[in-house]
């Protein structure tokens, strides 16, 4: 059987229902009301593991700040990260910041047309690569995301299709006159009718074609991926607050502030996350592991006397536990921390690249930070709500 067999000999058929349906319920979103390829990438960037509803309002602000691939491109890290924060996956903000210096420097600023040329910037995929080429530039190219995938299943009524597969019927149906609305009239069908668990067939634009809902066996297609185990860990946080009022500069701290939380005048050690990996180049709390054998508590006292204590190990004036706040959860995709927040206090701040052996000459790795300066800080959401709970920074903007 052909990959065409499903549909019969009019495919031309299918594809103008599917653009009707596009024309009367596509959504009005904002990166479609213009043809710019900048604002399709970074509209792709953002969509690939977030929902629309909730790329909206960061795709706006995004765009007040770096209306332009030029002025992305001439952007530092710390900043494309901050305006990304709250996104999450801040690995595709990273990728989107090294992509438009890629077309600066390979393309003289041109964000190209062909897939294959798109495919060569970092964090452009296949989906990626092929939705930029048909919305932006009307060059037929396949474009299979999650939402594409099922509908295709279903319409050829196949249970594990592979990815070759499917950007083979993908690149065969596509509309070569209206490529980025075809695409995108795909992606619509999926989110809004062809939905996982209760697909709308009755009001399915494309219903007669569709091989599963004819054998009844669309509820079952495609088959559940099996889902790689989460993994899970345990991480004590500590907040160390020294008693330093912003340019007094004695070291001293004479205890009237909140004794649970952060006063005005207490600045806070912060890490900067390693470049590669998960959460890169972002702002938190030090934090460690807790093991199996050790309690969150003993884990933070640990780590604490690492931190605030001196380049030779002495701890004198050491740091003072002042509590423990309420354990958390926070979900990455791979990965279920339960977060235990402890405060500390130490009376005189270690010189910050001194407190502690592992990070002596790593430069920016750890840094004391006033309350103030925070703001200007990018943060994993789950940081965010730790400081935010302690006072030390606007929750509002903690997602
Ligand atoms: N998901 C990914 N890209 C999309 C787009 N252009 N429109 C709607 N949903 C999408």
């Amino acid at each position: 059987m052909t990959p065409l067999d499903p549909l019969g000999a009019d495919i031309q058929a299918f594809r103008n229902a599917m653009l009707e349906f596009y024309g009367e319920f596509g959504r009005d979103l904002p990166w479609r009301r213009s043809g710019d390829p900048y604002r399709v990438l970074v509209s792709e960037m953002m969509l690939q593991q977030t929902r629309v509803d909730t790329v909206i309002p960061y795709f706006e602000r995004w765009m007040e700040r770096f209306p332009n691939a030029e002025s992305l491109a001439e952007a530092g890290t710390e900043e494309v990260l901050r305006i990304w924060q709250g996104l999450g996956y801040y690995s595709r903000a990273r990728n989107l910041h090294r992509a438009v210096r890629e077309v600066q420097a390979r393309y003289g600023g041109r964000i190209p047309e062909d897939p294959d040329e798109l495919r060569t910037l970092s964090g452009v995929g296949p989906y990626t690569a092929g939705a930029v080429s048909s919305i932006a530039f009307g060059i037929p190219a396949p474009a299979v995301d999650g939402n594409v995938r099922r509908v295709l299943a279903r319409l050829m009524d196949d249970p594990a299709p592979s990815p070759s597969r499917l950007r083979r019927w993908a690149a065969t149906l596509v509309d070569p006159n209206r490529p980025g609305e075809f695409n995108q009239a795909l992606m619509e069908l999926g989110s809004t009718i062809c939905t996982p668990r209760a697909p709308g067939c009755d009001t399915c634009p494309v219903a007669e074609y569709c091989l599963a809902r004819n054998r009844g066996t669309q509820q079952a297609r495609p088959e559940a991926r099996s889902r790689s185990r989460v993994r899970r860990a345990t991480e004590a946080v500590v907040a160390l607050l020294d008693g330093v009022v912003a340019g007094d500069g004695d070291g001293a701290g004479d205890g009237d502030g909140a004794e649970d939380g952060a006063g005005e005048r207490e600045r806070v050690l912060m890490r900067r996350r390693p470049d590669d990996g998960l959460l890169g180049g972002l702002w938190e709390l030090p934090g460690v592991t807790v093991e199996e054998a050790e309690s969150p508590q003993a884990a933070a006292v640990r780590l604490s006397g690492e931190l605030g204590g001196t380049a030779d190990g002495s701890v004198e004036g050491g740091p003072t536990l002042l509590r423990a706040l309420e354990p958390f959860d926070h979900a990455f995709s791979h990965l279920r921390v339960r977060y235990h927040p402890f405060v500390f206090r130490v009376e005189r701040a270690a010189p910050a690249e001194a407190v502690h052996p592992e990070f002596r000459g790593v430069g920016e790795t750890l840094r004391w930070v006033a309350p103030t300066e925070l703001e200007r800080l990018p943060l994993p959401a789950a940081q965010a709500r730790i400081l935010s709970f302690l006072g030390l920074r606007d929750g509002s903007t903690a997602s």
